[in-house]
């Protein structure tokens, strides 16, 4: 049972069912479609016409028959659905919603590293610029890292990029030595284990489900590493009745909606991150008016970081 839009806008002022009515009629005149990562906003995402991961909206993007999407994330994963559906137009309602781990590696510096690793094989976490991705060979999402990482010949050298701790969650699990870039998600880096320490004294039953871009102190108490959609599969089908919730709060929303049984806590309040909440209803409205912000990549970064993204697409 999901609260609709005029449940979670309650509290909102009393202009905001217009806003939604404006919206709709807009997504309708404009044959638009929108779509919402799991950490949007509550009044985004009950207004989204699908809420997912990084890798059920780049598959999305590509599948919906709308010629208008109204990307509600950052700029990197409107830049992917860009790159997978060139002949349509991806709108981002905030021009400067980035994501600054992607910024911590550009196509410059990556070009210097691989020099340094002749015939290495690159794999880029999708949270990365589309000039990252055209210098890459694989693309991953943090749900399917392990697959992609397994599907490279094993006397290859793999050079991970950019996110540190994903990386190395990896190479853990698979005991594969990797060349690792040093780039993080300030959000998850900010979790503490004292922030786990303390909700497990309040809520010793509940089990904690992490994100892979946690650092490893974090992932080494945590019962599960899961991507956000698979946070949402594993709340729903485990018996397990309590869950410490181990990253960005706007997934919340969707557990709690989703799951009225059963009890889901934040792991802490500064589980924030900024980028992803400067989206809310009515810059979406503004998007849809405007045809604003227009995402493009060009012609020739596109075609080459598509040939990485769909390589991840049919490994996964
Ligand atoms: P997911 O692919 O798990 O949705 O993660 C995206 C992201 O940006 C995590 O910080
Ligand atoms: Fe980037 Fe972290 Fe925000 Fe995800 S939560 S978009 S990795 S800064």
């Amino acid at each position: 049972m999901c609260l609709n839009i005029s449940q979670v806008c309650a509290d909102l002022d009393g202009g905001i069912m217009s806003l939604i009515e404006e919206i709709n009629a807009l997504k309708k005149e404009r044959g638009a479609v929108i779509i919402a990562h799991n950490y949007q906003p509550d009044e985004v995402q009950a207004l989204a016409d699908f809420t997912g991961d990084s890798l059920e909206l780049s598959r999305q993007a590509a599948e919906l028959d709308e010629e208008v999407i109204v990307f509600c994330g950052v700029h990197f994963m409107a830049e992917t659905a860009a790159i997978l559906s060139p002949e349509k137009t991806i709108l981002l309602p905030d021009q400067f919603a980035g994501c600054p781990m992607a910024d911590m590696i550009t196509a410059d510096q990556l070009r210097a590293r691989k020099k340094e690793h002749p015939g290495c094989v690159v794999i880029a976490y999708v949270n990365s610029s589309a000039a990252v991705k055209a210098e890459t060979d694989l693309c991953c999402t943090s749900s399917n890292a392990m697959k992609i990482v397994q599907s490279v010949p094993e006397d290859n050298e793999i050079l991970f990029v950019p996110d540190t701790h994903l990386g190395h969650y990896v190479q853990e699990q698979l005991g594969r030595e990797m060349i690792i870039w040093d780039g993080y998600c300030p959000t998850h880096s900010r979790i503490r284990d004292r922030d786990i320490v303390r909700e497990k004294q309040d809520h010793p039953n509940a089990k904690v489900m992490s994100h892979p871009e946690c650092p490893q102190n974090i992932r080494d108490v945590s019962d599960y590493l899961l991507s956000t959609g698979q946070m949402i599969t594993h709340a729903k089908n485990s018996d397990e009745m309590e869950f410490i919730v181990a990253t960005e709060m706007g997934l919340l929303y969707r557990l709690r909606n989703e799951n009225p049984e059963k009890k889901f806590y934040s792991v802490s309040d500064r589980a924030l991150c900024p980028n992803m909440k400067k989206i809310d209803a009515e810059k979406v409205l503004w998007a849809l008016q405007d045809m604003q912000h227009l995402i493009t990549v060009p012609e020739d970064i596109s075609k080459r970081a598509r040939r990485s993204i769909e390589a991840m697409l049919e490994l996964s």
